[in-house]
């Protein structure tokens, strides 16, 4: 399974990205909002940050506005990233046309605020390259998000679907397991998630005990 990243802090995405495990960014306006940078400034540094596919998301709700509004993104960043660029399109009949259109025109697209399998399912015959269902708030809402995905990944099975199943709004490490499980192609993590995937008190209870046997034989 592929791990994106789901904030647009670059600090806290220049130092995971230095452990080697990431492979794509997703972003949002609200997480812009949070990480107190414009979005020029995110866009000027994400793509030197990590190559793989980054979400930047279109506020339009109109298809012709959201399409002209992805193009204006496509062109602000250097040609060399273009090809990581993945435009993050809601969920609703106009964004649908957007995805066909951006699609005919080889532009990736992240299909945005999925909460059921046949939003999905609408979203890749569209022509999407990703879907977003987004777990954490079904659960929030008292339905088991996770249910959705296995939905979606025996129905994209059956049909040989190439879109990806990006699992998103993710709480906690056993969303990552469970999405992992299910053979998601890819979840999208907040950085705390992924720092308390790595952490484990036996590890550190390891180390303490390695290093202090180590001064007893050192020499
Ligand atoms: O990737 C989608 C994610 O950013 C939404 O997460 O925690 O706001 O539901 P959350």
């Amino acid at each position: 399974m592929k791990i994106f990243i789901d904030t647009a802090d670059l600090q806290e995405i220049k130092e995971i990205a230095s452990w080697g495990i990431l492979d794509g960014v997703t972003t949002n306006p609200t997480l812009l909002a949070k990480s107190g940078r414009s979005f020029q400034e995110v866009i000027d540094t994400i793509f030197d940050l990590v190559d793989g596919p980054i979400s930047l998301e279109v506020l339009s709700e109109k298809s012709d506005e959201m399409i002209k509004e992805a193009k204006g993104i496509v062109a602000k960043i250097p040609q060399k990233y273009q090809k990581n660029i993945a435009i993050k399109i809601p969920m609703t009949p106009e964004g649908l046309k957007a995805v066909k259109t951006l699609c005919k025109d080889g532009i990736k697209t992240n299909v945005t605020l999925i909460f059921s399998a046949n939003q999905a399912l609408l979203a890749a015959k569209a022509g999407a390259t990703f879907v977003s269902p987004f777990i954490g708030r079904l659960d929030d809402n008292g339905q088991e998000g996770m249910k959705i995905i296995e939905e979606i990944m025996e129905i994209f099975c059956n049909y040989d679907i190439e879109t990806e199943v990006i699992v998103a709004s993710i709480r906690h490490p056993i969303h990552v397991i469970d999405a992992a499980r299910l053979g998601a192609d890819i979840a999208t993590i907040p950085p705390d998630v992924i720092r308390k995937m790595i952490k484990h008190p036996l590890t550190d209870a390891g180390i303490k005990s390695f290093l202090k046997d180590w001064e007893k034989v050192k020499k």
